[in-house]
Formats: structure tokens, C-alpha cells, sequence
């Protein structure tokens, strides 16, 4: 009996012919490694609930860049955890404020080696932790954060930046930046606009790596994570604005946007493996219940067959060094 006809089987008998099939291969190149600088530290510090992730100081920056570039990823991006905040962020724009400051270190260390990209938000930056500035009764300001965001741009862009990441979630943040850069005569400087941003328990860590003293939520600005098509309509305001490239964040959970994104726009997509992502693994490889090299690229995988072309994890590095051995 010459039954079953089909046996898919043969594709998956050995390592060699798995190989030759395989769809998806995420690359070092398409990989960038968010991280943290912090002022006035005199050694780097680990932040506990991103195990093997660190808050850097001027100088452990410099070196880990230039390890990042040595392991051949596509990109940095950059988030500055000041010394002192204020009300209105004073210190994103400041060209001496730690962000702008470590652009320019990072720049001068690795040019164009790889891309130096930077977060563009306030919420760093200001004493209440929110990502645009508030009006009196302590609602977020639309318009008023845009004009900082628009600062903020341009003192990013003279310290050297490729590519700024508006992740603050106003209306016409896109459009505002990228009129500040043109403007400025910064108009090489690429936008990556965190087009779709939910309003996610998954940045837990994240806040713990930037000290953030946000109370309450940024459920006014950020999305809803129960909507699908607000996000379509997120990235085509954002592509018509001016975006380069759009992002989706978190990932993971959202891996049907990431595909929706990808059929709906011509520009390059992106995804954040946001904090607590990246933390869940650790915490159950800490453990011994998953086995933490086979669950990271495993989900790298999965983000680049839902349709992103880049994907920022805090496993870059590691993640480019596993990919060069086993592809
Ligand atoms: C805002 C920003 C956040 C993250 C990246 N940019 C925090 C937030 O929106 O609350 C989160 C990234 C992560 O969780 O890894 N500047």
C-alpha cells in the first residue's frame, strides 16, 4: 500500500534539508540593540529585571558600541537616563543633556559602522515621567510636546544622529519632527516612527531601566490593546507624515499587527521585543523550564516571518554571534 501520498516529512528528516527548505533566517544586519546611558555613573550598573542588560556610563557605551558593531548588528538606539528632570524635559534637548551627549560619543566611535539611531520622547526627561509635557490640570499637551519633540529633533540631528525614533505617540509627531529636521538642513536624517504603540504592562522593566517616576498610565496617548485597525490607520498617518520606517511594540503579543503592518505600507517595518518580553524569558530560563537560546531565536523567528525586517531586542548582540554560528 502506497499511502500517505504526501509526506511532508522529507523536508524535516535531517539538519541539511531543514536548512535548505527553511523560509525565515533572521540576520544580524536586521537586528538592533537598544541602550541605556546614564549620567554622572561612574561604573556600569545592571538592572535587575533585565538580567545581562546594562545601564551604561560614558564610557562602557563607548566599548559595548563598538562590540555591537563587532558582532555585525544593523543598529543602536539610544536612551539617556538623566541625572536630574524637570517639568518641561529641559534636558532631551539641551545638547549637552546625557542623550544628545552620548549620540556624540557614539557617533564619533563607530561613523557609519552601523546606524545610530535615538529615542525621541520626553518621558526621560521629565519629573511627572510622561511623554509630552502636561497642561495645568495634568492632561497631556498635545501641541505643546510636539513643538519640544521638534527641539528635540533638531539637537539630536547636530549631535550626529541617523535616524531619530519618535516614540511619544502624539498626533503629527511625525510631521512635526521631520519639518524641524528639513528645516535645520538635517534632511538625511531618517524618522523610524513608532507608528503603533500599545499601552503595554509589558514595558514594566523598561521603566525600572530609566528610572521612571511615572504614576498612572499613558492610556490617553498610547493604544488600546484590544484594536487592530486604529494601528493600520496609526501607520498610515505616520508613512503620509514622513516616516521612513514604522515600528510596532511590543511584539510578540502582537505579531498579528506586525503582519497587518507589513501588507498595508511600502516602508520598511520594524518590531520592539519590548523589556518584558525579553524578561519572561530569562526569568523561566533562570528557572530551568525553557531553554533560553532555543526560546530567543525562536521568537526573533516568529517576529521576522510575521512580516518585520528589523527587530529591536535587547538580545542583539548575543542574538547576531547565535545566528553567525548556526546559519
Ligand atoms: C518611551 C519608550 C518606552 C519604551 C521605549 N520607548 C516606555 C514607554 O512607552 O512606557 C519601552 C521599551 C521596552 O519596554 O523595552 N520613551
Amino acid at each position: 500500500m502506497s499511502y500517505p501520498e504526501h509526506r511532508p516529512r522529507r523536508l524535516r528528516r535531517n539538519a541539511a534539508v531543514r536548512r535548505l527548505v527553511a523560509e525565515t533566517r533572521p540576520a544580524p544586519a536586521e537586528l538592533v540593540v537598544p541602550m541605556f546611558v546614564k549620567e554622572g555613573l561612574t561604573e556600569p550598573r545592571p538592572i535587575g529585571s533585565l538580567p545581562g542588560v546594562l545601564q551604561h556610563t560614558r564610557d562602557s557605551l563607548r566599548k559595548a558600541a563598538v562590540e555591537a558593531v563587532q558582532a555585525g548588528v544593523g543598529g543602536i538606539m539610544l536612551f539617556g537616563v538623566p541625572a536630574e528632570r524637570d517639568e518641561c524635559g529641559a534636558g532631551g534637548i539641551d545638547p549637552n543633556g546625557i542623550l544628545n551627549v552620548a549620540i556624540r560619543d557614539v557617533v564619533s566611535e563607530v561613523g557609519d559602522a552601523t546606524v545610530v539611531m535615538s529615542d525621541l520622547c520626553l518621558d526621560e526627561f521629565t519629573s511627572h515621567g510622561h511623554c509630552g509635557l502636561l497642561t495645568p490640570d495634568g492632561s497631556v499637551d498635545n501641541d505643546a510636546t510636539l513643538a519640544a519633540y521638534a527641539e528635540m529633533a533638531v539637537a539630536q540631528a547636530a549631535a550626529g544622529v541617523s535616524v531619530v525614533g519618535p516614540s511619544g505617540m502624539m498626533d503629527g509627531q511625525v510631521g512635526a519632527v521631520r519639518r524641524a529636521l528639513d528645516a535645520a538642513g538635517y534632511t538625511d536624517v531618517a524618522v523610524l516612527a513608532y507608528a503603533v504603540k500599545y499601552a503595554s504592562a509589558f514595558y514594566g522593566p523598561f521603566r525600572e531601566a530609566v528610572e521612571s517616576s511615572l504614576e498612572g498610565d499613558r492610556r490617553t496617548y498610547q493604544q488600546d490593546p484590544a484594536n487592530l485597525r486604529e494601528s493600520l490607520r496609526e501607520v498610515e498617518l505616520d508613512v503620509a507624515e514622513g516616516a521612513d520606517m514604522v515600528m510596532v511594540k511590543p511584539a510578540l503579543p502582537y505579531l498579528d499587527v506586525v503582519s497587518a503592518v507589513r501588507a498595508a505600507v511600502q516602508v520598511p517595518v520594524a518590531a520592539y521585543q519590548v523589556s518584558g518580553e525579553y524578561a519572561m524569558v530569562e526569568a523561566a530560563a533562570a528557572n530551568g523550564w525553557i531553554d533560553r537560546e532555543q526560546v530567543m531565536l525562536e521568537t526573533l523567528t516568529s517576529i521576522r516571518r510575521a512580516g518585520a525586517q528589523i527587530i529591536l531586542t535587547y538580545w542583539a548582540v548575543e542574538a547576531a554571534e547565535l545566528l553567525r554560528q548556526r546559519y
